[in-house]
């Protein structure tokens, strides 16, 4: 376990001071990227479902303060986790599917929306719990990548270039919303624990859709650690102290992500034996963000105020956020330097997150998709 951690902090060295910059020195076995997902990996789908769209909080400062220094649609500070992906994998210019242009070239096609769940609007309408009005389902996420497929496509570089089979395709749903939605709403731990293997069956079919479609490479993130979200912590408050963990988060709902994750893996393997010739990696938010958090709390304290887990731009309470004034609501202010915190926002993480997980969990898996520096 020590020797595990201690690796990780290498890796944690390394990828500090070796991000961030566009390394087109990297050569990788294919040419395009897919991603599905939610705010982890949307660089400005959701405030383009609705026509109210343009009224979401990231297109209001201080979103993308830290970079690019105005607001980009993405639910951050600044980068997120698909930024930094395709950065590693020499292939930078990926653009999200509601606003490409096929008049010019690129490299890969998000369809991600922040908010978004893995079960269909239907499953949490039945059982009483609202959704963002912008959620994209990953079943309507899979649509448009079937659309996406049959649609024209005129030039030959560009069409081969994004055959599924010369692609990478990541599923990076780790902020876990058909849960949390759920827990703030009222939900219990009990009832929720029942939607884990639901969950987990959306993906795993979600996946084997687009290897029979044509996919060979597919990486998948785990869940992060939802019990330590600001949101979470602030709707499910409780004075019993033994409800946190050492970090001050909260246990039962971070054991719901550890269930969830280890089903995950194993459906993951199995739909590995089904199909062999396929590559199909892990990246783990989980352990890495637990990691970063851990690093940023106090020796000495309590539980229940441990300072990581405040969000930057915020107001009130003690974890810094009150749903009735988001970041990007008037006179709610961030941080002085958001690369300090975790949290971004409440629901979000900050860059600096993005960029030490894809940092610690990305290097290792190119290595085993057959990317290699050039
Ligand atoms: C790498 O990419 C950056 C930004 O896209 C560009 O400015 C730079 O010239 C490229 N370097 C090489 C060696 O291609
Ligand atoms: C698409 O890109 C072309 C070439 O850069 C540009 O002329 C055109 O206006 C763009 N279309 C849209 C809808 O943005
Ligand atoms: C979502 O609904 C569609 C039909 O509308 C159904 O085919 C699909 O199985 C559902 N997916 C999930 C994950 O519940
Ligand atoms: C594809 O192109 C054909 C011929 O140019 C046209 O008839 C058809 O409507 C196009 N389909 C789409 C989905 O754009
Ligand atoms: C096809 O796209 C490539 C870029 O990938 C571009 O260089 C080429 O000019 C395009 N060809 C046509 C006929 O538009
Ligand atoms: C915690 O205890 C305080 C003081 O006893 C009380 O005012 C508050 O309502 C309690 N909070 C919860 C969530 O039970
Ligand atoms: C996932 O959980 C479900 C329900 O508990 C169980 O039936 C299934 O076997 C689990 N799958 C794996 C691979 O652990
Ligand atoms: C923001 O703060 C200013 C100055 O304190 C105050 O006048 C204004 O009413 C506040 N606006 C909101 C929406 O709270
Ligand atoms: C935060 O980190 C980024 C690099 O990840 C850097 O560009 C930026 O200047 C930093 N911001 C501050 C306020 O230090």
């Amino acid at each position: 376990m020590k020797s595990i951690k201690i690796i990780a902090f290498l890796l944690l060295i390394v990828a500090g001071t070796a991000s961030a910059q566009p390394r087109n020195n990297t050569k990788c076995p294919f040419q395009f990227l897919y991603h599905f997902g939610d705010a982890i990996s949307d660089t400005g789908n959701s405030i383009r479902v609705l026509p109210s769209g343009p009224l979401l909080p990231p297109t209001r400062s201080p979103y993308g303060v830290t970079f690019p220094g105005s607001p980009t649609g993405r639910w951050s500070d600044g980068r997120v986790d698909v930024d930094y992906v395709a950065d590693a994998v020499g292939l930078p210019n990926i653009v999200p599917y509601l606003s490409m242009n096929d008049s010019r070239s690129y490299d890969g096609i998000i369809f991600s929306v922040a908010g978004s769940t893995t079960l269909n609007a239907s499953f949490f309408e039945s059982r009483g719990i609202s959704v963002p009005p912008y959620n994209i389902p990953l079943d309507t996420q899979l649509n448009w990548f079937r659309s996406y497929l049959q649609s024209n496509c005129t030039n030959q570089t560009e069409c081969a270039k994004r055959q599924p089979s010369n692609s990478a395709v990541l599923f990076e749903f780790s902020e876990l919303n058909d849960i949390g939605y759920a827990l703030v709403q009222g939900k219990s731990i009990q009832e929720v624990t029942n939607y884990v293997p639901l969950l987990v069956e959306a993906q795993i079919n979600a996946a084997r859709e687009v290897i029979k479609l044509g996919a060979t490479r597919v990486v998948y993130t785990t869940a992060a650690p939802l019990g330590c979200y600001p949101y979470i912590l602030t709707a499910l408050t409780t004075n019993d102290t033994s409800a946190y963990d050492g970090l001050g988060c909260l246990r039962a709902v971070n054991n719901i992500a550890v269930k969830f994750n280890s089903n995950l893996t194993a459906s993951f393997l199995a739909l590995k034996a089904e199909f062999p010739s396929v590559n199909i990696l892990p990246a783990d938010y989980y352990a890495t963000v637990r990691l970063l958090i851990t690093l940023k709390t106090p020796i000495i304290g309590s539980r229940r105020r441990n300072p990581a887990l405040r969000t930057c731009c915020g107001v009130g309470g003690r974890y810094n956020y009150d749903s009735n004034r988001f970041c990007g609501s008037p006179n709610v202010t961030a941080c002085s330097n958001p690369n300090n915190s975790i949290y971004w926002d409440g629901l979000h993480f900050t860059q600096q997150v993005y960029n030490r997980v894809i940092g610690i969990q990305v290097l290792p898996a190119l290595l085993l998709l057959g990317c290699r520096p050039i």
